[in-house]
């Protein structure tokens, strides 16, 4: 997981997002359980809950989606892992520009590939199948920030960035959605996210604290764990929205 060159990236995390072991494990169930022929995740990054939807759903092709090479190399493993390769494809791609309409459709802290949650929203609800369903989950504020809050958050942070919740289930219902389950994460799930985050380089600055990289590794765990701790916990919540597009 360390190397003397350099930390390790995401090697501490088992998805790239905020989610408990038991939340994940009740997505994949649900996901499942609604037996989708075709299935793509947009933004999946190595995509861990794309991984074990697919070996849950015999007979599925999925697709994953994602701009990140070495993430998709992971990704790829990890199927292969599994024994699904032949049935996952990991696809270097601009996750905007995909058209290719899914059963179920996946897409999780990537609102950002279409600009805002509103965006993401009508974009992907092209590709969800009539009858199908889209997972998203996405950054919610837990309320209104203020100006001196915004500026301990990540240098940029705006409140356009991210909605309020009941926006975020109006937006999808606005969409022509209608919303399965909402749920958002506890405080603990993004602690041990950006823990789990975090951990890349404290392990490695442990284990090389003489490296000529150590004092700008230090830097930015330092800068990361202020934006976190000073500035958006307890602000910025995470949502998970389950939701289904009618049929025709
Ligand atoms: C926060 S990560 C979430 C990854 C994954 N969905 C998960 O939950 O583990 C966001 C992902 O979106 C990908 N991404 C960002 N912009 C993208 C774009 N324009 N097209 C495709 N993927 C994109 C990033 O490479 C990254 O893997």
């Amino acid at each position: 997981m360390t190397s003397y060159d350099g930390p390790s990236r995401y090697g501490f995390l088992e998805c790239n997002s905020p989610i408990a072991a038991w939340r994940l494990d009740r997505q994949v169930e649900e996901c499942a359980a609604a037996q989708p022929r075709v299935i793509v995740d947009i933004g999946c990054g190595w995509g861990e809950l794309l991984q074990r939807v697919t070996a849950k759903v015999p007979g599925a092709k999925a697709y994953g989606i994602d701009s990140d090479l070495e993430l998709l190399e992971r990704g790829r493993a990890g199927a292969a892992a599994r024994g699904i390769a032949d049935r996952l494809e990991f696809v270097e791609y601009q996750g905007a520009d995909w058209t290719e309409p899914a059963d179920l459709v996946i897409s999780i802290g990537a609102v950002h590939a279409f600009g805002t949650a509103v965006d993401a929203l009508r974009e992907l609800y092209k590709i969800v199948k009539p009858g199908g369903r889209l997972l998203i989950g996405d950054g919610v504020w837990n309320r209104v920030a203020t100006e001196t809050e915004l500026a301990a958050m990540w240098p940029g942070t705006k409140p356009s960035d991210w909605l309020l919740l009941p926006e975020f289930v109006n937006a999808a219902i606005a969409t022509g959605f209608r919303p399965l389950r909402v749920e958002s994460v506890e405080q603990s799930e993004w602690d041990d996210f950006e823990s789990q985050f975090l951990a890349d380089k404290e392990v490695w600055l442990l284990a090389n604290p003489g490296h000529p990289r150590a004092a700008e590794v230090r830097e930015q765990a330092d800068a990361h764990r202020d934006w976190w701790l000073r500035g958006h916990r307890g602000l910025l919540g995470f949502a998970y929205l389950t939701l289904g597009r009618p049929v025709e």
